[in-house]
């Protein structure tokens, strides 16, 4: 088990060849396509964990030339300092961009002002047509699981766009009043048909983007205890009670050993129950009971396009 585990690239191979791209995503690319016409801006949300591997480079394409403003959701899971590099990398970037969570609310009434700054010139140029006070309309785009849903309930105050928890639900485009004068468009979730770099994937696994079944629990929850080894030594063993020069020359595997032991999780014949305990760490990581936890880092990703 440990010698397949460390064979590594064997791994990302598999989540680089993964034939997941659901024939109804490629309707939604067309019909997001098909829809630009009635709309203004785009929102593109992405998850404040992973803002770099939540964004579908194929939209940019898509969104072509329509203003953007990209919302990093889900802030109440990440790590505070790194959404704040974020933030300031998107300044310098020119990139218009906010910070918000869907489950507190906090940050949610900045949305309105910033996709009115991000089309000043726009409502300008209304208004010296005489067209005060025109409809704006947004699109909200993402990859399944980032909060569309969430966001459109929350922006409307109202139940009408279904929350659901499953990848790539389809969902019907519809129409919602945030506000006078102020429309959102929802969109089904839209991945990608192929990763470039098999480290998305793998990061879009461990929020839950990617089927879990599609890989391997094990390999996945290996991969992402090195991630924390290295970057979050502290949450992680203050969560499962380990010690951190222990835990530094370990591989991953060897660690969800460790905390299959600590938890008492056993298989039949006394064997450590690893799959459990991977379970277990992805659960965690995924409701942020492992902490505010960042997988990509702004530093890394300088010359992020949106
Ligand atoms: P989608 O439309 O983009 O597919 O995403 P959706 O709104 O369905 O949200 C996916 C999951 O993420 C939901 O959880 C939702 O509650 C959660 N979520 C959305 N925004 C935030 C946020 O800002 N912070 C946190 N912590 N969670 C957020 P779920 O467990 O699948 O559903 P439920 O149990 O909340 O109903």
């Amino acid at each position: 088990m440990y010698g397949q585990y460390i064979a590594a690239g064997g791994f990302m191979e598999e989540l680089k060849s993964i034939q997941w791209f659901p024939g109804h995503m490629t309707k939604t690319k067309r019909r997001i396509e098909s829809q630009l016409k009635l709309i203004d801006a785009v929102a593109i949300l992405l998850d404040a964990r992973v803002p770099y591997s939540s964004c579908n480079p194929d939209l940019r394409s898509i969104i072509n030339n329509k203003p953007r403003l990209v919302v990093l959701n889900k802030c109440d899971m990440a790590d505070l300092a790194e959404t704040k590099k974020w933030l300031s990398l998107f300044r310098q970037k020119n990139i218009a961009a906010i910070a918000l969570d869907c489950k507190s609310g906090k940050g949610l009434s900045a949305f309105i002002p910033a996709a009115k700054n991000v089309l000043s010139e726009k409502i300008a140029s209304w208004n010296r047509k005489g067209m005060t006070g025109r409809t704006i309309k947004v699109m909200v785009v993402g990859i399944p699981n980032v909060g569309k849903s969430s966001f459109i309930n929350r922006m409307s105050k109202q139940n009408r766009a279904k929350v659901e928890d499953r990848p790539g639900v389809t969902r019907g485009n519809q129409w919602f009043t945030i506000g006078k004068g102020f429309d959102l468009l929802d969109t089904p979730g839209v991945l990608w048909p192929k990763f470039d770099d098999p480290l998305v994937g793998e990061k879009l696994a461990y929020i839950g983007s990617v089927k879990d079944e599609i890989l391997d629990t094990e390999q996945l929850s290996g991969r992402l205890l090195e991630y924390l080894r290295d970057n979050y030594p502290d949450p992680l063993c203050a969560r499962y009670k380990l010690n951190v020069d222990e835990i530094m020359p370990l591989q991953g595997y060897e660690i969800l050993e460790m905390i299959g032991r600590k938890r008492g999780m056993l298989a039949a014949g006394g064997e450590i129950n690893t799959e459990r305990a991977a379970v277990t760490v992805l659960d965690e990581f995924r409701n942020a009971t492992l902490g505010k936890l960042t997988i990509d880092r702004a530093e890394d990703y300088p010359n992020v396009r949106i």
